[in-house]
């Protein structure tokens, strides 16, 4: 966790378009105006290090999602690239707006490439919900869950997917505390998992969950800024500074 924090600093303090062999992501100088003529984002700089959970915070209408869409291939950038190591698997807020059928396991296997043998796809479908904290909830109708374990199949149904990167936009808003953190630290320990760690990017609103973060970042203006730690940011956003 150190070594991710120090290199999170690092990163903020270098140039973001130096290419860098451990990114998972390079946003680069990516612009984005909407019909209406509203600029959202403007010549956007952003590179993710892998693995880590990294937040980004910024108020409503900022263009944190939009800049999501366009990570995740749902819009092209105007101007500027995007580079991801791997496809990017989004994840609302909402999660009844992503889950598709009637059970948790049929929901997965939408996910999981069809050239897999149907035993490891299976196999596939139970590892993604343990890893959840869904064991044994391959048959349970999605309707019985709650919303907390709804969001967490959502989570499951990205990693079966095989995404090398997690968009989380804002995944807790809709939660009660439990469940806020329930989801918070089973994303946490899959960033930081011994074996295969993953590299998630979540969009909050929720300043606490900033603790967990192995970097924060503020975005405003159409522009993201500066790496800093987690807890830094909450602490310069609770006391009223901006970094801009
Ligand atoms: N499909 C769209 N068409 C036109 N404007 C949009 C669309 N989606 C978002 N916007 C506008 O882009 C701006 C940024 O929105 P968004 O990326 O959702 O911000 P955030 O997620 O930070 O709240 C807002 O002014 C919003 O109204
Ligand atoms: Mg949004």
């Amino acid at each position: 966790m150190r070594k991710l924090q120090q290199q999170v600093v690092a990163n903020g303090l270098a140039s973001p378009l130096i290419p860098d062999q451990d990114a998972e992501l390079h946003v680069d100088s990516v612009s984005h105006c909407w019909p209406n003529g509203d600029h959202v984002l403007n010549r956007c700089n952003l590179t993710i290090q892998r693995p880590g959970l990294w937040m980004l915070v910024g108020s409503n209408g900022s263009g944190k999602s939009t800049l999501f869409r366009l990570i995740a291939g749902l819009l092209q950038p105007q101007s500027g690239s995007i580079a991801c190591k791997k496809p990017a698997a989004l994840v609302f807020q909402n999660p009844d707006h992503q889950l598709l059928l009637p059970s948790c396991g049929s929901d997965l296997l939408l996910g999981i490439r069809s050239s897999q043998s149907m035993d490891q796809r299976r196999d596939k479908v139970e590892a993604c919900l343990d890893q959840l904290g869904l064991h044994g909830l391959a048959t349970r109708p999605i309707h019985t869950l709650s919303g907390g374990q709804k969001q967490r199949l959502a989570i499951a149904g990205a990693l079966a997917s095989n995404a090398g990167l997690l968009l989380l936009d804002e995944p807790t808003a809709l939660l009660d505390p439990k469940s806020q953190r329930t989801v918070l630290s089973a994303v946490h320990n899959l960033c930081h998992d011994p074996t295969s760690p993953i590299t998630a990017l979540w969009i909050t609103h929720r300043l606490d969950e900033l603790n967990e973060a192995d970097g924060a970042a503020q975005m405003s203006q159409g522009r993201i800024g500066p790496w800093t730690t987690g807890r830094e940011l909450r602490q310069r956003l609770q006391s009223g500074r901006s970094d801009r």
